[in-house]
């Protein structure tokens, strides 16, 4: 008999991952675009790798394919509202991305002042499988703004994947 997954074991124990949460920002010739995700690790000391798995079809990817850059930004547990507010994307006006001031960082992406730490990343490689594809960004800049805890998935209450 073939064995069958049960569809809500694997959406619960998928779900059972932990993760953290951040605003992905890109810009190219189109402007700036951006997202809250949460579908990133580490994966290289040296030279320093992380993966970011985003949406197909969502602005930020075709700004990431263009640009081949993007940057991070680690989400403070005080600014939920921030994620929010990226869940719709970005909306540019003026110096600011959905109403957050940012400044552009060496790649030429949005770095937003407000986040604790950001890192910025140019795409040294990407996996398109499924609805997501996974870009590996090498870290070509960083910086830490003050001392705040990271936002979880989790304690903020939201949850993606399954
Ligand atoms: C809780 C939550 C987590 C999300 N995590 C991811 C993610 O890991 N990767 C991703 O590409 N989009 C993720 N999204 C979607 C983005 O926040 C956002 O909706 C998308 O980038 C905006 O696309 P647009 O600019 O085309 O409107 C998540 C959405 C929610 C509500």
């Amino acid at each position: 008999m073939p064995f069958r997954m049960d569809p809500q074991a694997k959406k619960k124990a998928l779900r059972q991952i932990t993760y953290g949460l951040y605003v992905a920002t890109s810009r190219d010739e189109n402007g700036c675009a951006g997202g809250t995700i949460n579908w990133l690790s580490q994966s290289s000391f040296a030279p320093p790798l992380v993966m970011a798995g985003i949406q197909r079809d969502s602005s930020l990817h075709q700004a990431i394919v263009a640009s081949r850059a993007f940057v991070i930004h680690i989400v403070g547990r005080s600014q939920k509202d921030l994620a929010t507010s990226f869940f719709k994307g970005a909306t540019l006006n003026g110096d600011t991305l959905n109403g957050f001031r940012f400044e552009s960082g060496v790649t030429g992406a949005p770095v937003l002042v407000d986040p604790p730490a950001w890192f910025e990343c140019r795409v040294v490689d990407e996996v398109r499988r499924g609805d997501h594809t996974i870009f590996v960004g090498e870290v070509v800049g960083a910086g830490v703004r003050r001392d705040e805890e990271p936002l979880t998935l989790r304690e903020a209450g939201f949850a993606y994947g399954g």
